[in-house]
């Protein structure tokens, strides 16, 4: 509960606050003199003070009240002080707002009016605070971690599998949906690891064309096809030392998982159109946001090149699934994009938590950052509201796709999302019924449930 402090030096007066305002949820204190004030504003630190400008010994002067407004600000610069002034003392109020009071009042008190106002300023005082907690967790969170921010109890686990197997040279597979960090985590390894000196090279299996890739991966002598003109190392070799990053590693053409794989076992490259053997020296990272495993059923992934790179396994969860991380998360993206586009932005209103919290994130973090700075760039206010962040106000869903932001595959997600939940509320949770609206298996649809991270 938020404290309250009332200041003033008519008895009367703090004897109708004191009937007034007790039926308000908050804790009251009472003072008559600065100094007393100041003792129980350490004490208590009251989020919101009223503070009466006309104090003994100088009670026809403000002159005790502004040394009480200044100090306490000086202690707490968060406190919502409204000044309470006689009602010819214009000038004093203003210059009380100057001085960083949060709102005036002008004597005689209207009960009413007085109330909404400190409603008001204990509710901003709240949000506030939560927000700088909110701030300092999330800070302390990325500290230490590589910048990989997370507090659930899957990303604990991943952090401390991270803190394992980095600095040994054992490959690592990195799984997740699209946006789940396994970027970063590859780099958290390798900045981790004994070769953290040495080069960590990227290559998305998923982007070359397939006749590019042996020689992008292997490098090529001269003339060892058209338009070789010299030799060229390939990235494989540029690695040696450091960390080879396989990204989308599901996406290699078989043929090429062969020839991945001998390297794999022998540490040794030959060139495109070359004979010679060239021992390098790499340490294996990959990801994949297909099932691997589902691949190998498939006939599409190489069971043996699994066993070589996945030796130990890292796999992301979904963001939806991160309880409480979001929010970490999203104080994290804010204080940083914030910084970084100069504005004053602290933090973010009621909707628009609850948006950030029941969205369903198809996209993953990359979706929150991305949604995020969009909201800092575009936000008049200091706060980020649910509308700038494209959620319906109340709603916290989202009304709907857009091109560039979403992916058929997203949209589909958030979509089977939607209609999941919506099926499993309106049968109160009953699977046999919540399957047949939808027209699907019951098993179908505990694996939608699982999938989705869905509570039932
Ligand atoms: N736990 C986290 N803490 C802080 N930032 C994160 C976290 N996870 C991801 N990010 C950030 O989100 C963005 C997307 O992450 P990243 O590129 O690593 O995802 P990915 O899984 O490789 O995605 P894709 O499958 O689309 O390649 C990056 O800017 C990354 O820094
Ligand atoms: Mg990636």
């Amino acid at each position: 509960m938020e404290n309250l402090l009332i200041v003033d030096d008519n008895e009367d007066v703090l004897t109708q606050l004191k009937w007034g305002l007790a039926s308000e949820s908050y804790t009251l204190h009472l003072a008559t003199r600065v100094d007393e004030a100041l003792d129980i504003f350490r004490k208590f630190s009251p989020g919101v003070v009223t503070l009466d400008l006309g104090l003994p010994p100088h009670a026809d002067t403000s002159e005790e009240g502004f040394r009480g407004l200044a100090e306490m600000l000086k202690i707490n610069p968060a406190t919502k002080v409204v000044v309470v002034t006689g009602n010819d003392e214009r000038e004093n109020a203003l210059q009380a707002i100057k001085l960083g009071a949060f709102d005036f009042f002008r004597k005689p008190i209207d009960l009413d009016e007085l109330r909404v106002i400190i409603r008001r300023a204990i509710q901003l005082h709240a949000i506030e605070r939560e927000n700088t907690e909110q701030k300092g967790a999330a800070e302390a969170a990325a500290m230490g971690n590589y910048g990989i921010v997370g507090a659930c109890p899957a990303m604990r686990g991943v952090l401390n599998l991270i803190g394992k197997v980095a600095a040994s040279d054992v490959p690592i597979l990195v799984s997740g949906e699209s946006g789940t960090g396994k970027e970063l985590v590859a780099r958290a390894i390798h900045a981790g690891s004994l070769r953290r000196k040495g080069p960590m090279v990227c290559i998305n299996c998923g982007a070359i064309p397939e006749n590019l890739i042996e020689s992008e991966l292997f490098g090529h002598e001269k003339g060892a096809f058209t338009g070789a003109v010299s030799m060229v190392q390939g990235k494989v070799e540029y690695a040696s030392g450091g960390t080879l990053f396989l990204d989308e590693i599901g996406e290699l053409p078989v043929n090429l998982q062969v020839k991945l794989l001998r390297f794999l076992q022998e540490m040794v490259i030959q060139r495109v159109g070359g004979r010679k053997d060239i021992p390098v020296n790499v340490r294996i990272v990959a990801a994949t946001n297909i099932d691997i495993a589902a691949a190998i059923a498939a006939g599409t992934f190489r069971e043996d090149l699994y066993y070589r790179i996945g030796v130990v396994n890292i796999h992301l969860p979904p963001l939806r699934e991160r309880e409480g991380d979001v929010r970490l998360l999203a104080d994290y993206f804010l204080g940083r994009i914030a910084s970084e586009l100069g504005k004053n932005v602290t933090g973010f209103s009621p909707d628009a938590l609850a948006g950030l919290e029941t969205y369903a994130w198809p996209g993953n973090i990359r979706e929150l950052e991305n949604k995020l700075r969009r909201a800092v760039l575009l936000t008049d206010s200091n706060l980020v509201t649910a509308d700038v962040l494209g959620f319906e106000a109340g709603s916290g869903q989202e009304g709907g796709f857009s091109l560039g932001e979403h992916t058929l595959k997203e949209a589909r997600a958030m979509v089977e999302r939607k209609m999941i939940a919506a099926a499993l509320a309106k049968y109160d949770g009953n699977i046999v019924k919540a399957s047949e609206a939808l027209g699907i298996s019951r098993p179908t649809m505990y694996d939608l449930i699982k999938k989705h991270g869905i509570e039932n």
